[in-house]
Parts: structure tokens; C-alpha cells; sequence
């Protein structure tokens, strides 16, 4: 009984969301760029477009803020942010000057979150909210509040959905 009542519940609020026209805008790809400057400039495209699917499917997740502002900007306990290269001088002065210079890896970032948010590219993981570069992790690790379903390696990257338990 209780696993049909998670199978059924579990398409619905997690996966298959396709990231809607309502996000593209210049400030949202900017933003969304800062991330995967930040989280995925040496990996490859597809890892790229995870990282950005990761916020919008955060945006749709009810573990997680409901904009996009506030998905990226949300902290953790500790009070740094969840992505935590936004924490990282280092990183936002390599994203300006990559950003003035117009790097490849610049445009790549760009791009990756272009096509997520405007081009509406399908999303690799699916429904991933959360990846680390190690496996186990506790970011892709089942606990008492959510179970990590569809784990995928893109790249150095794993990728999960979480599942509210
Ligand atoms: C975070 O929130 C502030 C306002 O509190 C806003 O100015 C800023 O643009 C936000 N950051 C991101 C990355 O959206
Ligand atoms: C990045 O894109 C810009 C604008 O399209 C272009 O002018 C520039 O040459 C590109 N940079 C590289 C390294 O390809």
C-alpha cells in the first residue's frame, strides 16, 4: 500500500519539469550562469545543463524556495550559501573578468544556462535538485527527511532528486 501510494505521488511532484519561457530573462541567465561558472566551468555541457536544471527544479520542489532568486540565494544553517562558490571571492572576480574577457568557458556557462531557461533543453537528470562531486555525500544521500531517487554521474558530478519522506 505505501509503495503504491509513492509511486503514484512521486511523478507528479518531482520530475518532468521543463523550464518554462517565464524564467528567460538577461538577469536569470546572468544568474543562473553565475552558478555553473561557479559549480561547472571544467565540466562538460551536459553537466553544465544539470547544474542549471538543478535550480529550476528546485523552483518546482516543495523542499526548496519558489522563485529563482530565492533558490539561488538560499543559505544554509551555517549561513552560507547552498551553492556555495557564490560564498567565494575568488569565484566572483574569475566570473567578472571571464565575464569582460568573453571566455569560451564564460560562454559555455552562458550558454548552458540559456538553454536551460530559454531554449528549454531537456534536463539530463530528469528531476535532480541536489549533486555533489562525491559519492556517497550527504547532499546525494538518503536521510529522515528525504530519500534521493535517480542517481546519475555526469561528468565529475552525482546528480539526485529528492523525494520529501
Ligand atoms: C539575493 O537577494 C538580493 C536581495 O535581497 C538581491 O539583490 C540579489 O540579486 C539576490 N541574488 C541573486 C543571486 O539572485
Ligand atoms: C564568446 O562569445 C562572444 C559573443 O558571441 C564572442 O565575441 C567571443 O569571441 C566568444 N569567445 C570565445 C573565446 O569564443
Amino acid at each position: 500500500m505505501y509503495y503504491i501510494i509513492r509511486i503514484w505521488i512521486l511523478p507528479a511532484f518531482v520530475c518532468s519539469v521543463h523550464a518554462s519561457g517565464q524564467l528567460c530573462s538577461e538577469d536569470n541567465v546572468q544568474t543562473v550562469g553565475r552558478v555553473v561558472f561557479g559549480e561547472a566551468r571544467g565540466e562538460p555541457r551536459e553537466g553544465q545543463i544539470a547544474v542549471a536544471y538543478s535550480i529550476v527544479n528546485r523552483i518546482k520542489h516543495e523542499g526548496y524556495p519558489n522563485s529563482l532568486t530565492a533558490v539561488v540565494n538560499q543559505t544554509t544553517e551555517t549561513g552560507g550559501y547552498q551553492y556555495h562558490t557564490l560564498d567565494l571571492e575568488s569565484h566572483t572576480q574569475a566570473w567578472n573578468e571571464a565575464k569582460v574577457e568573453q571566455t569560451l568557458e564564460y560562454n559555455n556557462t552562458i550558454e548552458a544556462s540559456r538553454d536551460v531557461l530559454c531554449v528549454g533543453v531537456k534536463d539530463p537528470t530528469t528531476c535532480a535538485t541536489d549533486f555533489c562531486a562525491l559519492d556517497p555525500c550527504p547532499a546525494t544521500a538518503s536521510n529522515p527527511w528525504w530519500t534521493t531517487i535517480n542517481k546519475i554521474k555526469i561528468g565529475n558530478h552525482y546528480f539526485v532528486c529528492r523525494v520529501p519522506d
